[in-house]
């Protein structure tokens, strides 16, 4: 016998706490953390293999071409952090350089984790794997075990351009304490480029993107008993350019009232909820942004067209020079 599933399912109160105060500020704006739910999270890897979407494909290519160099920088033996580890389709590459003692990948979501730290260990049979389902945002107590090794945390995929600069460097100061001093960080930082190639990866042809950004009203209706009209909704990217950043919008294309959890709510065609940002960071800018979070860049590979760049840093204790 088929039972229908509960039409209101019990939903993380952080979300609706988040959507209820992101419809009712002016600019309406809810985190972007809340695109992942189990059919965005799907979404989001469809969009790393679409064509327009360059930076899966250009960090693959520079971790593959570039591993050997990174190993010969931190040595052999440290243990890996991966912070967010999502799928970590990235990481093979990285750990058969380095050759680490131990891999702690770090994610909020368990099932993520689960999945791809199961995956790791069939091609890395004789690796330790001692996954933490945790939010990284905030510094993390090490396992029994690895405190003490030299670590190398790993951040690649650009995630950090989905900060505002200043949480972007209180998670930079964050790794810093879970990792120690002596640490040294690899992260994958997305560069500003020209609009024609930022709008198309963030607005891509077959709609994708498009199905990211609105599966948010879909899960509001369903998680929070909303009935926003999808149909009168669009997604829109946009740059922002003294931000530096892509924004993702989901515009009213008329006027519209909805409740969701019983609050009702009104937007007038054009206005728009601001669902995510992507900031982007020229060469002294990602420097900058490092350094600003208390690590010291050390090398950096970037691709021919000069795209997106790995960029290697060493957590140094702090100097007293002027
Ligand atoms: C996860 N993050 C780095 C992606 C980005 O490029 O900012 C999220 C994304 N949003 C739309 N497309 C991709």
């Amino acid at each position: 016998m088929l039972v229908a599933p509960p039409a209101h399912i019990d939903p993380d109160p952080a979300f609706r706490i988040d959507v209820l105060a992101g419809l009712a500020a002016r600019p309406r704006a809810i985190p972007a953390r809340w695109l992942y739910d189990r059919k965005g999270s799907a979404l989001f890897e469809a969009i790393t293999d679409l064509p327009e979407y360059y930076p899966t494909r250009v960090e693959t290519a520079l971790l593959a071409a570039h591993c050997d160099a990174v190993a010969a920088l931190v040595g052999r033996g440290r243990a890996v952090v991966e912070f967010g580890s999502g799928s970590s389709a990235k990481t093979p590459h990285l750990l058969a350089a380095v050759d680490p003692s131990a891999y702690v990948p770090i994610d909020i979501s368990g099932d993520f984790l689960r999945a791809s730290a199961a995956a790791l260990a069939a091609d890395f049979p004789k690796l330790p794997i001692q996954p933490i389902e945790a939010d990284f945002m905030h510094p993390i107590d090490p396992p029994e075990g690895i405190a003490r090794l030299p670590k190398l945390g790993f951040f690649p995929g650009s995630t950090i351009g989905n900060m505002v600069p200043r949480t972007a460097v209180n998670l930079l100061r964050a790794m810093v304490e879970t990792l120690g001093e002596g640490a040294m960080l690899l992260i994958g930082i997305d560069r500003i480029k020209s609009t024609d190639v930022l709008i198309p990866a963030y607005d891509d042809a077959a709609g994708v993107t498009a199905r990211f950004n609105l599966n948010l009203l879909t899960r509001i209706n369903r998680e929070l008993g909303g009935d926003m009209p999808i149909d009168a909704f669009r997604h829109r990217a946009i740059w922002n350019d003294a931000d530096a950043r892509i924004e993702m919008h989901l515009a009213a294309t008329r006027d519209i009232a909805f409740t969701v959890d019983g609050e009702g709510f009104a937007m007038t065609a054009g206005e728009t909820i601001h669902t995510e940002n992507s900031h982007k960071y020229g060469p002294r800018d990602a420097r900058l942004l490092l350094r600003a979070g208390a690590w010291t860049p050390i090398a950096e590979w970037t691709d021919a067209e000069d795209r997106f760049a790995l960029i290697l840093a060493e957590a140094r204790p702090a100097g007293t020079a002027p």
